[in-house]
């Protein structure tokens, strides 16, 4: 499971993360939810050993991701994909979807090629193997780091805000995959999701668990179900405020989504 355990992190005087203890284990769809600012991606950036830590402990597990050669080691079990698509745009989309399993997990080129075919067409990109990044939309863009990002078989799925740079319909295809894919996954042990996101209809539907940051702290970690009770994440001020901001353009009537 990925650990995170009175994790601080500040940048100069500012803490940007203030003793933040999160669990995810095998199986789970975990939201994180907060206003802009509230430490989201700063969270997802130490997962993935992408800061250093001031405070606290994060492992992936049991790799200490503080430690450069467990990083290493967990840097192989986790994928994450970001807001802005990050493909290589002298790349087609097939060889941006190969190159890690392939020069990472030195697998098989023919082998590794036939998997991302296979992923390409999940997503409804069969056609688009050999075209460029620049040749298509943000949607299909985005869908393609998520097959990036599947084709290295991560046991745990990182997603940072994949969709807020993307238009409504765009947003409603790429939510429909990860739809699918938490569908899939929901307790039978696959690939975990930690997911960032404003879009709290489909979090509400995809999650096992939210959990809310304000200014740094964890103010609350519960069952879906709960956090949308009156008496449960509703009972605090913040996450009140915080939703009735987010209604209703943050639901996606569009999105199909099979759960
Ligand atoms: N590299 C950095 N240097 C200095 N300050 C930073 C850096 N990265 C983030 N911050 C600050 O840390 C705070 C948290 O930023 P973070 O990006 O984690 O927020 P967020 O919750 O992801 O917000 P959003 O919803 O807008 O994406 C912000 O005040 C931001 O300005
Ligand atoms: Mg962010």
């Amino acid at each position: 499971m990925i650990a995170v355990e009175g994790v601080v992190k500040r940048f100069g005087a500012q803490t940007v993360l203030d003793g933040v203890s999160l669990a995810v284990a095998p199986g789970e769809v975990v939201t994180i939810l907060g206003s802009s600012g509230s430490g989201k991606s700063t969270l997802i950036r130490c997962i993935n050993g992408l800061e250093r830590l001031d405070g606290g402990r994060i492992t992936v597990d049991g790799l200490d991701v503080a430690d450069p050669r467990q990083l290493a080691q967990a840097r192989r079990l986790s994928a994450t994909v970001f807001q802005l698509f990050n493909l290589y745009p002298h790349m087609t989309v097939l060889r941006n979807v190969t190159l890690a399993p392939e020069v990472v997990l030195k697998r098989p080129r023919a082998e590794v090629e036939a998997e991302a075919q296979a992923l390409l067409a999940s997503v409804g990109l069969a056609g688009k193997a050999d075209a460029y990044p620049a040749q298509l939309s943000g949607g299909q863009r985005q869908r393609v780091g998520i097959c990036r990002a599947l084709a290295m078989n991560p046991r745990y799925l990182l997603l940072d805000e994949v969709t807020s740079a993307l238009d409504p319909e765009m947003t409603a295809e790429v939510l429909a995959i990860l739809g699918r894919l938490a569908g899939r996954q929901m307790g039978d042990g696959g690939t975990t999701m930690l997911f960032v996101t404003h879009e709290v209809e489909f979090a509400r539907r995809i999650s096992t668990r939210i959990v809310f940051l304000d200014q740094g702290r964890l103010i609350v970690d519960l069952p879906t179900a709960r956090f949308f009770a009156d008496d449960g994440g509703l009972a605090h001020p913040r996450i009140r405020q915080f939703l009735s901001k987010m209604a209703p353009s943050n639901t996606v009537a569009g999105a199909e989504v099979t759960v």
